[in-house]
């Protein structure tokens, strides 16, 4: 899988270092070459020897070395790799890439450098949750670094539990093949994504909305994006940030993304994830609607929404050459799945069981959903969102393939 990919692996100082001689070994092993920067406190970790003999290189510790800047500058060392990896990234090293704060090698290859990077971090449970260390990683992520975990489990610290264990190799490995499996296999094609829930106005201050956060459409947005194609991310109120080279248009109401779901046509895919109110409030009130004792509740009268996903499907005109709509069903999922796809006339439709018996779907981290084709379906276990929008942008690239 990683014949001649080149991997810069910079190891930081945490306890987990020690895991990243397993993740050297398993990439040599698939044929990377892997060149390894050691941070000053990554070394109180592993030893030097250890990851040199491993990686079969020289290790990199030292940005004034004299010897090193003569045999490979730090500029070309960032730059000679196809990807670059830190693993353990402590809240240090996260917080120096999120500022621009170059103050030794690892920090410097990473700011000059023009390759992806990937960051698996690890750290205690708190400092993974201090605000300073989230905002730092939504930085990172806005920038279009990609994060591989952490996992939750035991800490080092005796006793403490939570978020903040390093990603297993096999994980990290698992994402960097993707990573390499992923590239490129979209470019010249243009998506259109839409996601998040949409808000109907009451009135000035009161909206209809659903549970969605947006987090299973911006995962394929993402997804689709780092396999190279164009992407336009049509999205509805959603605290997710906007995905890193994702062209977003930010709407409110059903109306709004029907129309801009239109604008942004001609495209090859359209993936419909968004959880778009099916009705509107027919007349929004221009003012807001007082409550005082004489008032009776008001009655709200609604008016049906466009389908887009509907409309898209429609043959003819700039329809899509695939196009892919959701189900978020309560009961009989596959049965009534099979049925929206037929009634909207899309091509495939990923149904997931939303009801909360099932571990629910709405705003929820993970997802299991079920791939309903017109020949065939597929069942795909509980995983996270960013896993189940790997695996639909891999069925799109086939599918696309194959028609090419
Ligand atoms: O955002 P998350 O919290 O991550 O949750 C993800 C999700 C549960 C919202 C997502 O996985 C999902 O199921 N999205 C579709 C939700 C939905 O509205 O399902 P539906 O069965 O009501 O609609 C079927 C399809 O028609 C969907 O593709 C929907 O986008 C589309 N639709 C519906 C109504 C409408 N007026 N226009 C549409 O395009």
């Amino acid at each position: 899988m990683l014949n001649g990919k080149r991997i810069l692996l910079i190891i930081a100082g945490g306890i987990a270092a020690y895991k990243c001689l397993e993740l050297i070994r398993r990439l040599k092993e698939r044929g990377a070459t892997v060149r390894c920067i050691l941070t000053k406190s990554g070394a109180e970790f592993v030893t030097p020897l250890s990851v040199a003999a491993l990686s079969e290189h020289k290790v990199y510790q030292d940005l004034f070395s004299l010897t090193d800047e003569s045999e490979i500058g730090h500029i070309r060392l960032s730059r000679e790799a196809d990807l670059l990896v830190v693993a353990p990234a402590t809240a240090n090293i996260l917080a120096k890439m999120a500022h621009g704060i170059a103050d030794d090698l690892a920090t410097t290859c990473l700011m000059a450098t023009d390759k992806p990077v990937m960051m698996a971090p690890a750290m205690n449970g708190r400092m993974w949750s201090h605000e300073a260390n989230q905002e730092n990683i939504q930085r990172l992520e806005s920038r279009g670094i990609i994060r591989i975990g952490p996992n939750t489990g035991e800490m080092a610290e005796r006793g403490e539990a939570g978020v903040g264990r390093l990603a297993e190799p096999m994980e990290i490995l698992v994402e960097i093949e993707n990573f390499f499996r992923f590239a490129n296999r979209l470019n010249g094609k243009h998506v259109l994504v839409t996601s998040g829930p949409t808000y109907e106005p009451i009135d000035p201050v009161r909206f209809i909305a659903n549970r969605s956060s947006g987090k299973q459409g911006h995962a394929i947005a993402r997804a689709l994006h780092r396999m190279g194609a164009a992407t336009t991310l049509v999205s509805g109120p959603s605290a997710e940030p906007d995905p890193f080279g994702v062209n977003v248009i930010h709407v409110e109401t059903a109306q709004q993304m029907f129309d801009a779901c239109k604008s942004a046509l001609p495209a090859d895919v359209a993936v419909c994830a968004a959880a778009v109110a099916d009705w509107r409030i027919k007349q929004p009130a221009a003012g807001k609607i007082k409550k005082n004792a004489k008032n009776k509740p008001p009655q709200l009268v609604l008016a049906e929404n466009p389908d887009i996903l509907a409309q898209l499907s429609k043959p003819g005109g700039q329809r899509p050459l695939l196009v892919v709509g959701f189900a978020a069903e309560t009961e009989n999922v596959i049965e009534q799945a099979r049925m929206k796809r037929e009634r909207k006339q899309c091509d495939w439709i990923v149904a997931n069981d939303v009801s909360e018996a099932n571990g629910g779907a709405f705003g929820t981290d993970d997802n299991a959903v079920h791939l309903i084709t017109a020949d065939h379906e597929d069942s795909w276990p509980r995983s996270s969102k960013v896993s189940v929008a790997n695996k639909l942008a891999l069925c799109i690239a086939d599918h696309l393939d194959a028609a090419s």
